[in-house]
């Protein structure tokens, strides 16, 4: 297949710049930091919500449309019988010149089209509850230039699901009001909503439109709207069916003149006794409010200026200079901004999430926390209280959550065995990063449910007190509906397709099943909590908890070992899962992964051979597949792994998530040539240098699944953005293979490198300190000899915190 190339980095901006509308996948961008959130395509489709992407979606979105990525916040410019979009997209009007730019949360799109330029920056301003599109009108011909400009932005009727849906009601439910060059959305908030949402533009408009049909026309397109095309708004005022928001703008520019007209999308809440300025119009002070700062290029500059000022700092708190292009730009950008996507969306919002199916996830929080916490650590400790709060009290906890509520989302429910585990793995992370104990005394209630509070600590115990509690008759853990693989599910038999194979145990209520990836975990988060209670003087709770983590292990060598690499699980009638004696799925990556990361029979030489065997067996050129060989038949006892055609998701793809597992095992066993050559792999900058077209995704994150070898297409990627894949490389490279690791009492230096490493220094702003880390690796793979911290010899490999700038000097 000819890899033919639509963009590169532009490190100097942080930004990837896409020069070629006609991606092989629409390649996305995130928008907003805290609360108002907006997806880009780069070519200006996607659309935005408030906090929720079920609950409070502001602007319409129809997935895997035809064509693909239609809808979204569209500029048409008539310039005489010529119609075109900046982003090339709707119209699709070829285009004398076009470059997306996606940054930081932000996106510029430019687009050039007979002597007029149109270049419009979208972002989310900081603290504020709107879209700024800021559209500048460039023309560079000789001649003056007249030309209609029409925006364009469709409103949801703020439940994402039932607006997909309930049709009935819909038609008949919409409703707007016009001001001015202001469009309002008040649909329901006659009855119990207390929000709106605004389309405004800064300068006098010459016409507008507010219902769908009468601007595009039944049997018209986003691509040949009528009004645009007949270059005349029809002032339509929506009444039910589908209310849009299109301003109509007459502009005539000089020879060399430009423009600019600064659009705002906004979304306002009201208080009750507050919502209504006259009986059925809206209350628009806040709205007037927010329109006044930012109405102006200067206002817009300036907030626009504030964001990049935040970016900065986030990104001046790890940063890395090692002279390979493709790891600094992962690890100073591209790397950290997906974990902050990842923190703010979960599971929930992309181009192959819909926003309406899944909330927050447990398991998934938890592991994104990790890639975020060093960047803003109040919001870390926010979102472990939230998680906590979701968990009952036998320990068990709600698979997922929803944002605007914060509440336990009852369709799925709980029985996911290893999610309690990750709230240790999510707390210890943001105990060592910030040094702040105080997070174990907060009172958490269970499920919601006030007055049921206990400390955090008590969430923690009772958390590994879940495993102990669910041993099977191995002593390994039990499975209950699932283990970080949501798809290998052995309690649920099933060959009825209407059934869900998560959420639907029809055997044994999960008594028997066992899982060796909850076995590592329990055994990695167990050395975790055991040393956390040590730290705060609760020795007989570290005994306790350290026997039944020494027991793990014995249960593990005993019964979890295969001879060359760790079984995966027992099935319900305790047969083996990831064995030398099945048919197929021999090994599986999960255990390997936890088994070498906790270190279980490294003595006996198991974890070398763990890590041999997933190089024998697992490994590709694209990456690690999680089992092999697939599956090639559906197998009803083990659910929806199986229901995967080979190659694919949870059945042999190349689950990017869980490579850096294995990585970490190589890490820790000292291997830095093979723990880079599975790095490498999967490594985004890596990849796009190779394989644009056939990865398909975006090049600049990490994707969920890459197609393994046994699929159709191997190397295609899927499932671009949120996955729990950014937080791991992050903590893979940062901690394990640049080796620089937050302890309690202050950085722990051990990395583990190829062979072929030169010097490079590490940045690190760790609480009130800033360490400037210089690393001589000498050609060794692992093995720190001397740490020198101000010009003092330092015992062992942890920095000791100290407040202040220091120089540290590290030999390998
Ligand atoms: C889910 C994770 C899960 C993984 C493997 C992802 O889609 O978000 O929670 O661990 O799939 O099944």
């Amino acid at each position: 297949m000819e890899q033919k190339r639509y963009g590169h980095f532009d490190d100097q901006h942080r930004e990837y710049v896409i020069t070629d509308p006609q991606t092989p996948w629409p390649w996305i961008n995130y928008l907003g930091n805290e609360d108002f959130f907006s997806l880009i395509s780069n070519t200006a489709g996607g659309y935005s919500f408030y906090k929720d992407a079920k609950f409070r979606r502001i602007t319409r979105y129809r997935y895997n449309n035809v064509p693909m990525d239609n809808g979204g916040r569209y500029f048409y410019i008539k310039d005489g019988d010529t119609v075109w979009n900046p982003g090339w997209k709707p119209c699709k009007t070829p285009l004398d010149f076009y470059e997306c730019r996606h940054g930081m949360s932000y996106t510029r799109i430019t687009g050039c089209k007979n002597g007029v330029e149109a270049s419009v920056l979208f972002f989310v301003p900081l603290k504020k509850w709107c879209e700024v599109q800021k559209l500048t009108l460039r023309n560079t011909t000789k001649e003056s230039k007249q030309l209609k400009l029409f925006s364009f932005e469709e409103w949801c009727l703020w439940n994402a699901a039932t607006d997909m849906e309930n049709f009935q009601r819909n038609f008949s439910t919409g409703e707007v009001e016009i001001e001015g060059s202001t469009i309002y959305h008040k649909t329901e908030y006659r009855e119990r909503r207390n929000h709106y949402a605004f389309y405004h533009v800064n300068t006098e408009i010459q016409g507008f439109d507010t219902d769908r049909e009468t601007f595009v026309g039944l049997y018209n397109e986003f691509a040949d709207p009528q009004a645009v095309m007949e270059g005349k708004p029809r002032n339509s005022h929506a009444h039910g069916w589908s209310p849009i928001a299109s301003h109509y703008i007459e502009v005539t520019l000089q020879p060399g003149e430009a423009k600019d007209f600064v659009f705002l999308l906004g979304y306002i809440e009201n208080e009750q006794d507050k919502k209504f300025a006259a009986p059925q119009v809206i209350n628009k002070e806040k709205a007037h409010a927010l329109i006044a700062q930012l109405d102006t290029t200067e206002k817009v500059d300036k907030a626009f200026a504030e964001l990049c000022e935040y970016w900065d700092a986030l990104l001046n708190i790890y940063k890395v200079k090692t002279g390979n292009d493709k790891l600094d730009r992962m690890v100073n950008i591209w790397n950290q901004y997906q974990c902050m996507v990842t923190f703010n969306f979960s599971r929930s919002a992309s181009f192959f999430e819909s926003g309406v199916g899944r909330g927050m996830g447990f398991r998934d929080s938890n592991q994104d926390l990790v890639g975020f916490v060093h960047q803003i650590p109040p919001r870390a400790r926010q979102r472990i209280i939230d998680i906590a709060s979701t968990q009952f009290p036998d320990g068990g906890c709600h698979h997922q959550y929803q944002p605007l509520t914060k509440r336990g989302n009852n369709d799925i429910g709980g029985g996911f065995n290893d999610d309690p585990c990750w709230l240790i793995f999510g707390t210890v992370a943001y105990i060592k990063e910030t040094g702040d104990f105080s997070i174990l005394d907060e009172m958490v209630p269970f499920d919601n449910q006030p007055g049921s509070e206990v400390t955090l600590f008590e969430h923690l115990k009772i958390s590994m007190d879940h495993v102990i509690n669910n041993l099977g008759p191995h002593m390994l853990p039990l499975i209950g509906r699932a283990d970080w693989n949501d798809c290998l599910n052995l309690n649920c038999f099933s060959w009825d397709p209407n059934e869900s194979f998560q959420t639907t145990e029809n055997v044994s209520e999960g008594t028997k099943a066992e899982s060796l990836m909850i076995a590592g975990l329990f055994v990695v988060t167990g050395k975790d909590y055991v040393a956390l209670c040590r730290k705060i003087g609760k020795d007989a709770e570290a005994d306790c908890m350290q026997q039944a983590v020494d027991a793990m292990v014995e249960a593990v060598k005993k019964h979890g070992w295969d001879g060359e690499w760790y079984l995966r699980a027992y099935d319900f009638y305790g047969r083996k899962i990831g064995s030398n004696e099945c048919d197929e799925a021999k090994i599986f990556i999960e255990s390997q992964g936890w088994c070498t990361m906790a270190e279980i029979g490294a003595e006996e030489g198991l974890v070398a051979k763990s890590l041999d065997s997933c190089k024998k067996y697992l490994e590709c050129e694209h990456g690690m597949v999680l089992n092999n060989p697939a599956f090639s038949k559906y197998i009803y006892e083990y659910g929806e792994i199986s229901s995967y055609p080979e190659g694919y998701k949870e059945n042999a793809g190349i689950f990017c998530h869980n490579n850096p597992w294995v990585i970490i095992g190589e890490c820790l066993a000292g291997r830095g040539n093979d723990a880079w050559s599975h790095y490498a792999k999967i490594l985004p900058s890596y990849v796009e240098e190779k394989y644009q077209t056939l990865h398909k995704v975006e090049p600049y994150v990490n994707c969920q699944m890459v197609a393994g070898k046994d699929a159709f297409k191997p190397g295609e990627g899927k499932n671009s953005w949120l996955t729990g894949t950014a937080a791991w490389m992050w903590y893979t490279v940062s901690e394990f293979i640049l080796g620089i690791k937050p302890d309690y009492d202050g950085i722990r230096i051990d990395p583990c490198l190829p062979e072929t490493a030169t010097d490079y220094v590490v940045s690190r702003k760790f609480r009130e300190a800033e360490y400037e880390i210089t690393i001589h690796p000498n050609g060794q793979q692992k093995g720190v000899k001397q740490i020198v911290l101000d010009g003092q010899k330092v015992d062992g490999t942890v920095i000791p915190y100290a407040p202040g700038k220091h120089t540290v000097e590290v030999t390998m």
